[in-house]
């Protein structure tokens, strides 16, 4: 502590969506490291001029402070990933702990996705806990859901909790209130980087966006309320009829249901296997349907051409959003949940639970970027409230 006010510093720091969460409950952030010069310009903009741009896999800054932040990279982690075990950025979350063992601050605390601890991922964060264990840490982990931290999405993360001393505290942290979805991003006016641009009338999405309600994205894997299947939008990919819908229709069924390699969740499927489920011989549904490229042969298999899981997914009106990562700003992959277009990155940034007055400058993808990495502040808020009332009376 330094004056009467508790300091926070930060590793891999990005815009400083997890500092401005401390800074609101009252912490002042003192340091920040981060490897992205546009990272550390955004922090410096908008928390407070103490960022400096630093490579972590072979820095150790040398600073103090009340409370550590970590945020190492998670995509090496992340199922929305390729989950490499060997993914170089993953040896971060352990350069994160080594870090924290030399500053000692009293509160150590790391984020990340769950996916780090599925698996055999989960070596690398047990060897950061059990290094903080034997340098005299008390180490908890903590997820936090997006709705329970005051933001109106599905986004969890993983926290890890150190406190320095022996005193066990049990990590239950209070919940908090998320405002629906819908209010979240009304009423955006001219907010600063809100510059909805709705798709080009008569184009392909425009068509694709008119079929899909909120909620509903396009997917032709699954059967459900949700997915909006390429054959019900006839005025982009040709129209069928009904006998070959229900061929297309099994196909996505068996295709999930006959398995025969142990990777993946679908595999092409039989003709005969098709015609056996169906009651009769398909040949020509099948033909006709490979000619509109609805299916294609693989060997001696039938597969669906699109195997799209979850394109032009459009947020819902009631119930929070898929979670804001860095494509959020991708008009195919994000839907506005009332308009046909994608989301702008104040939409994006309110969902996270920043201001409107946090500029994350005026290109789009880094913006996007900047944002859809970030701890949202409230969920932030939630941990540092903890820390500040739990964890840091009993650090010693
Ligand atoms: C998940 S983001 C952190 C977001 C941040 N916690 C926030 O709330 O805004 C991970 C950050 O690690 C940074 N990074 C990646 N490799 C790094 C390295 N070797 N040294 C320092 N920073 C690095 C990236 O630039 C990115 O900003």
């Amino acid at each position: 502590m330094r004056g009467n006010q508790l300091t926070v510093a930060s590793l891999f720091a990005g815009c400083g969506g997890f500092d401005l969460g401390f800074k609101s409950e009252g912490f002042r952030p003192v340091a920040a490291f981060d490897i992205d010069p546009v990272a550390v310009r955004a922090f410096n903009a908008n928390i407070v001029d103490v960022a400096k741009v630093c490579d972590l896999s072979n820095t150790t800054p040398q600073i103090s402070a009340d409370v550590l932040l970590a945020g190492s990279p998670c995509q090496g982690f992340s199922t929305a990933g390729k989950r490499a075990l060997e993914d170089p950025r993953n040896n971060l979350l352990v350069r994160a702990g080594e870090i924290a063992l030399t500053i000692r601050p009293k509160i150590f605390v790391l984020e990340n996705v769950p996916a780090a601890i599925s698996g055999r991922h989960g070596s690398r964060w047990e060897q950061v806990e059990a290094m903080l264990r034997a340098g005299g840490y008390m180490v908890e982990r903590f997820v936090a859901e997006g709705l329970a931290s005051g933001v109106p999405q599905l986004r969890k993360r993983l926290f890890l909790l150190a406190w320095r001393g022996q005193i066990p505290v049990q990590c239950d942290l209070a919940p908090r209130v998320s405002l629906p979805l819908m209010e979240t991003i009304g009423g955006i006016g001219d907010a600063s980087g809100h510059d909805p641009l709705p798709f080009r009338q008569g184009s392909r999405e425009a068509f694709i966006a008119a079929r899909i309600g909120p909620g509903q994205k396009l997917c032709n894997v699954r059967i459900s309320p949700a997915a909006v299947h390429t054959w019900d939008i006839p005025e982009v990919f040709g129209t069928i009829d009904l006998s070959e819908r229900s061929v297309l229709e099994a196909i996505v069924r068996l295709r999930r249901r006959d398995r025969r390699r142990d990777f993946g969740d679908a595999d092409p499927v039989e003709f005969e296997r098709i015609c056996s489920h169906m009651g009769r011989c398909c040949h020509a549904e099948v033909e006709r349907l490979i000619s509109l490229d609805y299916l294609r042969r693989v060997g001696n298999y039938i597969d669906l051409k699109h195997t799209y899981n979850g394109k032009f997914r459009r947020l819902p009106l009631v119930g929070p959003s898929p979670t804001v990562d860095t494509h959020f700003g991708d008009p195919a992959l994000f839907l506005h949940p009332r308009e046909h277009r994608g989301l702008t990155p104040r939409e994006a940034a309110r969902i996270q639970g920043f201001h409107d007055g946090f500029d994350f400058g005026d290109v789009k993808a880094r913006a996007f970027r900047l944002i859809g990495n970030a701890v949202p502040p409230p969920m932030a808020g939630r941990l540092a409230h903890f820390v500040r009332d739990a964890l840091l009376p009993v650090a010693a």
